[in-house]
């Protein structure tokens, strides 16, 4: 039976755990290049190396890979993992430019790109603590 382009997991459509990988380490990687993501950069630690760990073993899981995350942390909490950053629209604003480009640079398939946007907008939109 042939397998429509838009079955299977976001993690299966984008190209499994080398993509996600690369997605990653292209997201951190403009947010310490970007003078636009400075505010965000400043945020996190020197070295991004451990942030990129945990948001890769976070979107394999979120996106319906493997629960590496959760197998190694537990729940999430993401919300509340992000309380002691103050993150308001400016920040979200800064951390989804981040993500476009980087989905922009990493994935081919333009229907997955738009989606993984918008979800990944809505948890950014979560994030927010501050008004
Ligand atoms: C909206 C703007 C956001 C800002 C400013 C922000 C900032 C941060 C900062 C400063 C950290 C701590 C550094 C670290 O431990 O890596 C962090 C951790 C993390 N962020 Fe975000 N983040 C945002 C949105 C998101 C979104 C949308 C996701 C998921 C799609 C995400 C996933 C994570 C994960 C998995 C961690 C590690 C959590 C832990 O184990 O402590 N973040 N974030």
């Amino acid at each position: 039976m042939q397998i429509s382009k838009e079955s299977g997991s976001h993690y299966e459509r984008i190209g499994g755990e080398p993509k996600v990988r690369a997605l990653v380490q292209r997201f951190y990687q403009l947010m310490d290049e970007l003078p636009e993501a400075h505010g965000v950069r400043k945020m996190h630690a020197a070295s991004l190396k451990g942030s990129e760990d945990k948001l890769f073993m976070f979107l394999s899981g979120w996106m319906n890979g493997p629960q590496l995350f959760v197998q190694k942390f537990g729940h999430p909490r993401l919300r509340q993992r992000h309380l002691p950053f103050a993150i308001g629209d400016a920040e979200r604003d800064q951390w989804m430019l981040c993500m476009k480009q980087a989905l922009q640079d990493v994935v081919e398939d333009e229907a997955l790109r738009k989606e993984l946007i918008e979800a990944i907008g809505k948890v950014a939109d979560f994030m927010r603590n501050k008004a």
